[in-house]
């Protein structure tokens, strides 16, 4: 009996799998068997946010479900590019929130921003081409690249970081495009970083991707948390190799939803339409019922504003907390100031060159769970994420004080 095979691309991804997925079965071991850990796991790994959604989405789930007719409605299949209304309320919203003015035939909406971001892979890339992502750049993009075009693609990576800075050299970048360049994927306010491109620095990329006619893929995922006045770019229309990708999971604090949209090139929009009927079918119609009531609202968008306001100071707070912690308390750590997101990004070479092995000894040694820089592309580098006890202050100072003690008895 032959039992049958599985392809490159599961081996390749069983082979690399995602350290935050691993990081979030550790956690979900520690809640199951909390007597096998010496002390309360403190989980600084995952982006997830701790504070619950706006209160209005509450309001507006209750009225879709305990209305017979939305709630029917909302469980059939809706139309693949996201329901006609929900869009319209994405314009509305870009406008309101953001002042940006945006088109409806520009606009996708997708289950989630890594599932829009796949389906782009799949409408932009052809075996052969190639794709720039930052260095270091969010982890999922370069495995997405590799799974979605079968191990078919190739990666480079540009420099952003250079001597604990936010510098990147556009000369590098444009060296680097070939003709088989498809596309640059930047995240801003980025992640792992927390570091935000300015209108210069994202016209200077503009203008070598028009040159070149490469897409550039601009994550906005951590938009609603930047410390400081943003850059033009987050309310200015669309430049026209740019493709928005905007997920609803952080600003909403809803990533269990899965609810992301895109804007980007109506030709595009409409070349992924065509992919995502064959892999989605469509977006989640219950999840984008109950948004489209709060996005077409703007009474109801004002408190929204108005919770994103709180949420971004309560955020920038808990980041200087942690920067000046981190400084203060453990020496010969470069640590990169972040400027928004939920990350401190942080160079911890001077005590152990391997990212995993040190973010394996402070879980085995004082419990407290880090990502490794080296699935952002920085090895000796760490990345603690404030994010999932941004409501719990003292778990915060506890976990510092792990970390001191900890690098305290390496040096
Ligand atoms: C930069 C960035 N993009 C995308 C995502 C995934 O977002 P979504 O929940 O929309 O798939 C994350 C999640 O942490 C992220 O950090």
């Amino acid at each position: 009996m032959a039992k049958g095979t599985i392809s490159e691309t599961a081996v390749y991804a069983i082979k690399n799998p995602s350290s935050i997925r691993e990081i979030m079965s550790l956690v979900t071991d520690f809640k199951k068997h909390p007597e096998k850990y010496p002390r309360p796991l403190i989980y600084l790994g995952g982006g997830w946010p701790q504070d619950p959604p706006p209160p209005v989405l509450k309001e507006v789930a209750k009225e879709v479900v305990e209305d017979d007719n939305t709630w029917i409605e909302s469980s059939r299949y809706g139309t693949t590019r996201g329901q006609p209304d929900f869009i319209n309320g994405i314009v509305n919203y870009e406008k309101y929130v953001f002042n940006r003015k945006i088109l409806e035939e520009e606009v996708i909406v997708g289950s989630g921003s890594t599932e829009l971001t796949a389906a782009f892979m799949l409408s932009i890339l052809d075996p052969g081409t190639e794709v720039i992502i930052t260095r270091p750049g969010y982890l999922n993009y370069p495995r997405q690249v590799q799974i979605e075009t079968l191990l078919r693609c190739k990666i480079k990576r540009w420099t952003i970081l250079r001597n604990h800075e936010f510098n990147p050299d556009f000369d590098e970048l444009q060296e680097m495009i070939s003709d088989k360049t498809r596309m640059l994927i930047i995240c801003t306010p980025g992640n792992p970083d927390g570091q935000i491109y300015t209108d210069d620095m994202l016209n200077a990329i503009n203008d070598i991707a028009e040159e070149k006619g490469i897409w550039v893929m601009v994550d906005v995922a951590y938009r609603t948390f930047i410390y400081e006045k943003p850059p033009s770019y987050f309310s200015r229309e669309r430049s026209e190799n740019e493709i928005w990708l905007c997920t609803l999971s952080k600003e909403f604090r809803i990533p269990g939803w899965r609810m992301a949209y895109a804007v980007a090139d109506k030709e595009l929009i409409s070349a992924v339409e065509t992919v995502e009927q064959a892999r989605i079918l469509c977006p989640n119609k219950m999840a984008q019922e109950i948004l489209t009531r709060v996005l077409q609202d703007n009474k109801k968008l004002k408190s929204v504003k108005e919770y994103y306001e709180k949420g971004r100071d309560k955020y920038k707070k808990v980041a200087q907390y942690t920067t000046e912690e981190l400084r203060n308390n453990i020496p010969d750590l470069g640590i990169l100031e972040p400027r928004g997101g939920f990350y401190v990004f942080f160079d911890a070479s001077k005590y152990e060159k391997s990212s995993k092995k040190l973010c394996n000894d402070l879980l085995k040694e004082c419990q407290v769970a880090l990502a490794p820089g080296i699935d952002f592309g920085m090895e000796g580098w760490l990345r603690l994420s404030f994010a999932p006890i941004v409501e719990e202050p003292e778990t915060l100072k506890e976990g510092l004080n792990r970390m001191k003690e900890y690098f305290s008895k390496r040096k």
